[in-house]
């Protein structure tokens, strides 16, 4: 699958912006994460970049994802131009759409062919959707056809699991990148959580990311804290046994956080 190419565990930049937030990247860089995923809304384009170029680390050894927002839907790739230049980059791994568009005011069928263009022209490696459900999947694979699309990132943690979603993206080939992991940190708390995390001696936050990564979600969990950072990388490393699964699997209750009102109707 072309999205066995994005690193498992990336960095979620949303929040760490001005100094604070490139001090918080380049912590993230020291401890060894190479998957950074930025947006054109977030702020954090330039952090990323910057952190990027100071590493001294060869660019290959980076995966950079960012994001088209709404407003820049008739324009694509003048707006990837736009966030190259402020990352200082001369391509991006991986670019996505970030929301269908508001309201579905203008189909999927209108731009997903500029991204595609994107692509062919080296702005970026790869391509790929955000929030697409399956109804706009499919719409971008008529235009485009399979296997162009590497990823469907979406909201997906122990509360969200969205598994129609999932085994959608799995029949077509397509990688599921899990947003809001740790549902925004308030997995923490978490009584089963917590058993299965007791028993294997690590932390609850590990076992919600591992249990993401044993579906086969690429995981972004976002943390300025150098300490929980390096938790979070060690994620990768937690293996959860047939019980722990089924008892974490018992949590889904379709609790979503990320929801607009312009946003798409959920599978
Ligand atoms: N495509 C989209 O529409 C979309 C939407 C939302 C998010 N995203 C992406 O997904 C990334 C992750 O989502 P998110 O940032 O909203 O939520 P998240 O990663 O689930 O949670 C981040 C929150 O959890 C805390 N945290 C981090 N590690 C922790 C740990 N080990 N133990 C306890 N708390 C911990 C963080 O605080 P500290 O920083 O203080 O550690 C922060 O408050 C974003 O940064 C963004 O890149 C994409």
């Amino acid at each position: 699958m072309l999205g066995d190419q994005i690193p498992a565990v990336g960095l979620g930049t949303y929040g760490l912006t001005g100094n604070d937030g490139l001090s918080s990247v380049k912590s993230a860089i020291l401890l060894g994460y190479r998957h950074l995923d930025t947006a054109q809304t977030y702020g954090t384009e330039e952090n990323a970049g910057q952190a990027v170029r100071e590493s001294e680390l060869p660019r290959g050894s980076f995966f950079i994802t960012t994001k088209i927002t709404a407003k820049n839907l008739g324009r694509i790739r003048q707006s990837i131009r736009e966030s190259l230049i402020l990352m200082g980059l001369d391509h991006a791994d991986l670019v996505l759409i970030h929301w269908p568009a508001p309201y579905d005011e203008v189909s999927v069928r209108s731009y997903i062919g500029d991204l595609a263009r994107a692509q062919d022209e080296g702005l970026c490696k790869l391509i790929g959707v955000s929030n697409f459900t399956r109804r706009h999947l499919d719409e971008a694979l008529a235009e485009i056809g399979e296997n162009r699309l590497a990823t469907n990132q979406f909201e997906q943690h122990v509360y969200l699991q969205n598994r129609v979603l999932e085994d959608h993206c799995m029949s077509a080939n397509i990688r599921v990148t899990a947003y809001m992991p740790l549902a925004g940190g308030n997995v923490s708390d978490d009584a089963v959580l917590n058993a299965v995390a007791q028993k294997h001696g690590v932390a609850a936050s590990q076992v919600a990311l591992a249990f993401l990564l044993n579906r086969g979600s690429i995981i972004i969990p976002k943390s300025g804290s150098r300490a929980r950072q390096q938790s979070n990388l060690a994620a990768k490393s937690v293996k959860l046994d047939a019980q722990d699964l089924e008892a974490i699997a018992g949590l889904d209750c379709g609790r979503r956080y990320i929801n607009p009102e312009w946003g798409p109707a959920w599978d």
